[in-house]
């Protein structure tokens, strides 16, 4: 930037760069701010009322509110407006005045929506997973592997194990995505599990996608495999079954493996290991008659920089977010689609076909 020339047009740059800087230093209030009326349970609220919902009956709703923070309320939905997570709308044709409505991104907050990433949301805004943001800074200068671990002494997966809220609670938030992804999965993606006998979810979690599988293709023998206390309890039922373990030991035989957002967690020497090991189970599998051996894979290939329009830029932002998130939370990244290659070759897989199916990730399936 030129010197600041007050009376000229300098003005306005400098003006534009100070409230882009102001812009990134609040753009935290956004998140929190969705996470508070996630609480309040402003959605379903709105959702309850059945037509647009004026702020004295938002506030006449809100059983646990203390009457003398009802006058803020109008403060809270306005920057939610302003987001896009409410719209207003007149009362009626004749009235003056507004109420608030859902948009479709509050509908995906309603809490028995069968798509509601509330689950994910709330345990992504868990203070447990915020904390490591403060400790980026010391540990790109110390030896620890994440700032997770810098912030909490181990890593996400130990601390998981020893503190059950946080566990239960990531768990939940992991299946509500895994209930998204199998809605469109199972639709647009048939044709990748037709013809095979059995699938292995390897770190599926609770079991939300492998039992979307197994109920959509009942001759198809799932195995959901995942840490053991992950797993603890789950009870086997029809064509699923669960199996504790660890990923970079032994990965159960199946024709197919699938690894829904579990490279991501993962450094290239760790992704290689459990590819390896994937690689590894589907090569000992008993030879089908024509079935198509196959990893298939659910994670985001970044989209290139240079290619971006207003459109993608947004898209291209979020995915960089995972990014960051994948270095604050695990020692994982996002790749581009080169990367994923290289790490597929390296692991001695001949091919791969990638198929943008799932908005931000897409679904790619490597062969042996
Ligand atoms: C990001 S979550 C993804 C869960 C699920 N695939 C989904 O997308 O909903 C990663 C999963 O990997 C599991 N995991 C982590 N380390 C593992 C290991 N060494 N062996 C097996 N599973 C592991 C975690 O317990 C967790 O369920």
């Amino acid at each position: 930037m030129d010197k600041v020339n007050v009376n000229g047009e300098n003005v306005n740059e400098l003006l534009q760069a100070h409230a882009h800087v102001w812009n990134h230093i609040f753009n935290f209030i956004n998140p929190m701010s969705l996470k508070c009326a996630v609480e309040l349970g402003i959605p379903d609220i709105i959702q309850n009322h059945g037509k647009p919902m004026t702020v004295t009956e938002l506030v006449a709703a809100l059983p646990t509110l203390n009457p003398t923070k009802a006058c803020n309320i109008y403060r809270l939905m306005r920057i939610l407006v302003h987001s896009g997570f409410f719209a207003q709308q007149k009362l009626s044709d004749d009235s003056q005045e507004d109420g608030y409505v859902l948009t479709n991104a509050s509908r995906l907050l309603l809490k028995d929506d069968p798509l509601s990433v509330t689950p994910f949301l709330k345990a992504m805004l868990d203070p447990v997973l915020t904390k490591p943001w403060d400790f980026l800074g010391i540990w790109f200068q110390n030896n620890d592997c994440t700032p997770f671990d810098t912030a909490h002494g181990m890593t996400l997966w130990e601390y998981g194990g020893h503190d059950p809220k946080l566990g239960n609670s990531f768990n939940e938030g992991m299946a509500s995505d895994a209930r998204f992804v199998s809605s469109v999965l199972i639709d647009k993606c048939k044709g990748s599990f037709e013809g095979l006998n059995s699938l292995v979810d390897v770190g599926g979690g609770t079991g939300t996608l492998g039992k979307a599988i197994s109920d959509a293709f009942p001759n198809l023998e799932c195995t959901v495999f995942d840490l053991p206390h992950v797993v603890a309890g789950l009870q086997d039922s029809g064509n699923l079954k669960y199996v504790g373990g660890d990923m970079f030991d032994d990965v159960p035989v199946a024709d197919a493996v699938l690894l829904k957002w579990i490279l991501h967690d993962w450094n290239d020497d760790e992704c290689l290991k459990i590819l390896k090991r994937c690689k590894e189970a589907i090569s000992n599998q008993a030879k089908g008659v024509m079935i198509k051996k196959k990893v298939i894979i659910i994670d985001m290939v970044l989209m290139e920089n240079d290619k971006a329009n207003d459109e993608t830029s947004r898209s291209i932002e979020t995915q960089l977010f995972f990014d960051m998130l994948m270095m604050v939370l695990q020692t994982g990244r996002e790749r581009r689609e080169e990367e994923w290659s290289k790490l597929f070759s390296a692991a001695g897989f001949s091919d791969y076909k990638i198929t943008p199916i799932l908005g931000l990730r897409s679904l790619v399936e490597v062969y042996p």
